[in-house]
């Protein structure tokens, strides 16, 4: 298997993993907006699809179809040998490349030693980017191994970390600007993303700068300006779901377009998880999918007052009747 990472044309464009965002469903949403250079699952847990009870579920969200390739799944825990079985079962699901978490800052996930957790714990870090390697060299094929990960836990370590990281030859390191502690809450230190891009060129491991990117024109200038391989975007796909398409004006779309695009994505999440009021019920809460309103239902005269009434909504049929009035 190809390193998929070496391959594009610099800078790249990788949409984000977002819990609760970057489903099958809005991901298939996206290739049709604009598809980012590389896509990537949600965060799965790598405890929860060792176990019989978990998997199915966790299946779910590791669904992709062809078109969203190359495509990354992302994991997240403590323990190396699950890291290496869910490697190998990635390989077996067909995945392009393997992420592992070291960034997730919520409080029930360092407490567990994952996320940016294994910042804490650098030997531990270490011992899972192995074995993950090994799991992801199964079936005579290797599949890419990235890292995702902050620039420190409580306080800025960014080149002792990534100087520790790059001792383990990862495939590709995503750096998110800010630390563990700083959550998402103070503008990411693009600076430090440099000081780590520098360290990862003389390694020869392609880095990809993270944070507050908002449009693809700032995307192109932070690769240019701090020397990166590529950028990724999670939030800003919010404000542009076209962001990955900068032919593309969002102020032209029309309303209709949009709500076209909104009930498309409806499908799409409910033909995925399930509908709450058939009996076999829903695998991902109907809620979820409200967080998606306000990309689509914005920018237009009476957006605010349909978004108040869909918001309403307890299943795709209300939703449907509310579009419909
Ligand atoms: C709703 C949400 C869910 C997220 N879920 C994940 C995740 O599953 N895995 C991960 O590595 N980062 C996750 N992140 C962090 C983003 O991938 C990204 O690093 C962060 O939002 C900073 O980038 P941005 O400023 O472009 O949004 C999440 C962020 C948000 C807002």
């Amino acid at each position: 298997m190809s390193n998929f990472w070496q391959q594009f044309p610099r800078p790249f464009f990788v949409l984000a993993p977002m819990a609760d965002v970057t489903d099958m469903a809005f991901r298939q949403i996206i290739c049709e907006t604009g598809k980012p250079d590389v896509f990537y699952t949600e965060f799965v847990s790598c405890d929860g699809l060792c176990s019989e009870k978990g998997r199915p579920k966790l299946m779910l969200h590791l669904a992709f179809k062809k078109n969203e390739r190359p495509i990354v799944a992302q994991f997240f825990g403590a323990n190396p040998k699950n890291f290496y079985k869910c490697a190998q079962r990635a390989v077996e699901l067909g995945f392009d490349g393997i992420d592992i978490n070291m960034g997730c800052p919520a409080g029930k996930i360092v407490k567990h030693d994952c996320g940016a957790g294994l910042i804490r714990t650098p030997e531990l870090a270490k011992e899972i980017i192995r074995e993950t390697k090994r799991g992801a060299a199964s079936a005579g094929r290797r599949m890419p191994v990235s890292i995702k990960t902050r620039i420190g836990y409580n306080k800025i370590i960014t080149e002792e970390w990534i100087s520790y990281l790059i001792e383990a030859e990862p495939d590709a390191i995503i750096i998110h600007g800010r630390t563990m502690k700083e959550m998402s809450k103070v503008p990411a230190h693009w600076d430090e993303i440099g000081k780590a891009g520098l360290l990862c060129r003389k390694a020869g491991i392609p880095v990809i700068g993270n944070g507050d990117v908002v449009s693809y024109a700032e995307g192109l200038e932070k690769a240019k300006q701090y020397d990166l391989d590529g950028i990724m975007v999670g939030r800003g796909i919010f404000r542009n779901p076209w962001i990955f398409n900068p032919s593309i004006d969002p102020a032209t779309k029309t309303p209709q377009e949009k709500i076209e695009l909104l009930k498309k994505h409806m499908g799409l999440f409910i033909e995925l998880w399930g509908d709450p009021s058939t009996s076999s019920g829903q695998a991902k809460n109907f809620d979820v999918m409200k967080k998606f309103f306000k990309i689509y239902i914005s920018g237009f005269d009476g957006a605010k007052e349909l978004r108040t009434k869909l918001m309403q909504a307890k299943n795709e049929e209300e939703f449907t009747k509310i579009l419909s009035e």
